[in-house]
């Protein structure tokens, strides 16, 4: 299967998903970099205006969307926000079904793109959501679900668009990837599309350190929203994984701050896991190897949360100022 883009027939919006930057961060005391792939530059700010375009295109396509259908998806909150502006591009009902744990800033900006959002309480993360889907779908067909933790379009999409990218932004030299998972797409996509043209790359999955499942670890309350919803999902299955990294929820708000006030990065929490275990990554492989990670999405949909209750930098030592005033 091959995965094509914007035919001329489509909303302008779509144009400006994917293509993002790659950016080296230069960590200068141990003179690593780590090259950061900037999704959170697609139009709805996150990585997954990706799947959201690729997935509905492809039913589209198929005559799935019909002017009754309402499509129907349970998400972190990234992948909602991502399948309403696409949704409302195409003219299509949007309905999202999030936990109560998700950032409420995630809920307005669906409402903002006319999506309607119900939530349910979540007592086996994703899970819970994704059973209460498939449960509404069965009772009625104009409901169309996209199916991100299993349609392989997710983890295709990656290994066609994302993967390719990154190889030619490196200029096809890669030593490592590593990324979080939430769907498992990402990962799976791209490290596909990396071993293909290097079998050596080494695949990196990060977990929080409070629920690292793919370690054996129960799953658990962590503040790395977006990934590890507390279950292993099916398209991780199909991922080349070399090695798992544990990062701590407050090593992660750390690195996500610092990139903020160092780098001028307004990028929320995943990022700043990600780029710790890249750096982790970096420093077993030392300062010239070409550790690629990915900056998931903006940091403003993460107010309400706890990486926006540090307190403010240190105030800086100002010399005293002595007003001369004129006679
Ligand atoms: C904030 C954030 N970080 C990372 C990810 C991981 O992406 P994927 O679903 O492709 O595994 C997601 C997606 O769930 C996300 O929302």
């Amino acid at each position: 299967m091959s995965l094509s883009r914007s035919p001329d027939s489509d909303p302008e919006i779509f144009a400006l998903i994917g293509r993002t930057p790659l950016m080296p961060l230069r960590f200068g005391p141990e003179g690593l970099t780590i090259y950061a792939k900037a999704e959170f530059t697609n139009p709805s700010g996150s990585i997954k205006d990706r799947l959201a375009l690729t997935i509905l295109q492809d039913a589209r396509a198929r005559g799935l969307l019909r002017p009754d259908t309402t499509i129907l998806e349970c998400t972190s909150g990234n992948t909602g926000i991502s399948l309403a502006m696409v949704g409302a591009a195409l003219g299509c009902r949007v309905k999202i079904l999030m936990s109560d744990t998700a950032s409420v800033e995630r809920r307005h900006l669906m409402r903002h793109f006319g999506a309607e959002v119900q939530l349910f309480k979540s007592t086996r993360g994703y899970q819970t959501g994704i059973d209460l889907s498939l449960q509404m779908a069965a009772a009625d067909p104009r409901y169309f679900l996209p199916r991100q933790f299993e349609n392989p379009l997710n983890a295709l999409d990656h290994e066609e668009h994302t993967g390719p990218e990154i190889l030619t932004q490196m200029g096809q030299q890669v030593d490592a990837f590593v990324s979080g998972f939430g769907t498992g797409g990402t990962i799976t996509g791209c490290g596909r599309a990396l071993k293909k043209r290097n079998p050596a790359v080494q695949v990196i999955v990060m977990e929080p350190a409070e629920a690292a499942m793919l370690s054996g670890e129960l799953p658990c309350c962590h503040a790395i929203e977006g990934v590890s919803g507390g279950f292993v999902p099916p398209l991780l299955a199909g991922a080349p994984i070399d090695g798992r990294l544990k990062v701590t929820s407050s090593e992660a708000l750390a690195m996500t701050r610092r990139l903020a006030r160092e780098y001028g990065l307004l990028v929320g929490t995943s990022s700043g896991a990600n780029v710790c275990a890249a750096l982790q990554t970096a420093r077993r492989l030392g300062p010239a190897a070409r550790v690629v990670t990915i900056l998931c999405d903006r940091a403003e949909r993460y107010y309400s949360t706890s990486l926006f209750e540090s307190p403010p930098p240190a105030a800086r030592a100002e010399p005293e100022v002595s007003l001369a005033i004129g006679i």
